[in-house]
């Protein structure tokens, strides 16, 4: 799409990448964009590149607002090729270019890239470029999420650029967030910060509590903020930041997420009563079948929800492949400010309900035991069971979700 002046002589000049539904295993639904920034000033500087295949269409959009003679800085706030793949193509163009970079984002090039012609400038906290009429304010961001990433505030524009963070994978036609309201798209956006965040920001709540911190304390004023992925936050940046705050501080809904697979639908039938005894607790709940669903969207259920039960048949012994693949990966997440527990149904020896506590155990969630298993098909005392189950989570869950109150 066609370049935007996202502030005066500033302008978006990145790439929509309507197409994109899987990054790494988190399935973008909405496909996504890579955004990045030209600012036309007395040193025209480009800020951040985008992804190698989409290289052309910011090339284009560059190309009709300047010389490329005349770019003298590139910033890169973030190395990993989905914003910095494109960067080969770009110095091509730009030789002359200084790249501004972390110390870390330095070396990850190197590995990368054949950098040999290319000039450095590394950048520390506080650190800032002036380009004539903007002064450029480099705040390293280490973990979030990567070793190098960093953010580029703008002081005069009051404009934050920051690469992953506050981003969405999130297609549209329109590069603004105001330009949604009262229409689908504002649930869509909503829903797609909590996406990106579970999947992606996760493990690294404490980290943007203090990142956060450090730029009120700074006294740093936002304007607008504007990630690489997505819309920018003009309307309302300081949504987008409270959301963060939210999120880092552990907020979610008094619901749960009924999380399982089955083979022959007896860990499915458990599911049913558990749901209805949660619902009658006044506890909302949401059930998902892991191989009829994606994981990230699995991930994002649970990360909304205070409570979360994960169900699995046991196959030779252990869990089944599907839910084992969910709990590893939650594993990496780190997720806590959550209670989660485990049931299942088992034909001779059991052990997928044992495996699961003993998965869910080692991330930092609160554990409700014991667990609930049934042999093969529930019978109505089983059913039974498994209301109770569900009523006595449900009880739990709202306790526990007292503490965030
Ligand atoms: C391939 C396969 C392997 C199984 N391995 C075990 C096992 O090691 N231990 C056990 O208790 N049950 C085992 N079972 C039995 C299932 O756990 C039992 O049928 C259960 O009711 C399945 O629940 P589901 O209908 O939710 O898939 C196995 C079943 C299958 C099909
Ligand atoms: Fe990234
Ligand atoms: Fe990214």
């Amino acid at each position: 799409m066609k370049a935007v002046e996202i502030k005066p002589g500033i302008h978006w000049v990145g790439a929509i990448d309507w197409g994109v539904r899987d990054f790494h295993g988190y399935i973008t639904h909405n496909g996504t964009s890579y955004n990045n920034y030209l600012i036309m000033d007395e040193h025209v500087t480009l800020v951040d590149c985008v992804k190698q295949e989409f290289a052309d269409e910011t090339i284009e959009n560059i190309k009709r607002l300047t010389d490329f003679s005349r770019i003298e800085n590139l910033v890169i706030n973030h190395i990993e090729p989905d914003h910095a793949g494109g960067i080969d193509a770009i110095m091509k163009l730009i030789p002359q270019a200084v790249i501004y970079i972390t110390e870390r984002g330095k070396k990850g090039l190197e590995r990368h890239f054949d950098v040999s012609k290319w000039t450095f400038k590394i950048v520390k906290n506080g650190d800032t470029l002036s380009t004539g009429k903007h002064t450029l304010l480099f705040l390293e961001t280490p973990m979030l999420h990567w070793p190098d990433s960093m953010v580029t505030y703008i002081k005069e524009a009051k404009l934050l650029i920051s690469q992953d963070a506050f981003g969405q994978h999130f297609a549209s036609a329109s590069r603004f967030d105001d330009e949604f309201v009262g229409c689908a798209s504002t649930f869509e956006l909503e829903d797609s910060v909590k996406d990106y965040y579970a999947n992606i920001l996760m493990p690294f709540g404490q980290l943007i509590k203090a990142k956060i911190g450090e730029i009120v304390k700074a006294g740093i004023e936002i304007d607008m903020i504007a990630p690489d992925h997505g819309v920018i936050w003009r309307k309302d940046p300081g949504k987008v930041l409270q959301m963060y705050l939210d999120m880092a501080n552990g907020k979610a809904d008094l619901r749960v997420a009924l999380i399982y697979d089955t083979m022959w639908h007896s860990t499915e039938r458990m599911t049913v009563p558990m749901a209805q005894g949660i619902k009658d607790e006044g506890v909302d709940c949401k059930v998902i079948k892991l191989r009829a669903t994606s994981m990230s969207v699995a991930i994002k259920e649970l990360w909304k929800a205070r409570g979360c039960l994960v169900g699995s048949p046991t196959m030779n012994n252990v869990l089944f492949p599907s839910v084992a693949k969910f709990l590893y990966h939650l594993g990496g997440l780190k997720p806590k400010n959550r209670i989660m527990g485990a049931f299942g149904s088992f034909g001779w020896g059991g052990g997928a309900v044992k495996e699961a506590y003993s998965m869910i155990k080692r991330t930092a969630v609160e554990v409700a035991e014991p667990g609930l298993e049934v042999m093969y098909r529930p019978s109505e005392e089983d059913d039974r069971k498994c209301y109770e189950f569900g009523r006595d989570f449900a009880v739990k869950v709202k306790e526990y979700h007292k503490k965030f109150e």
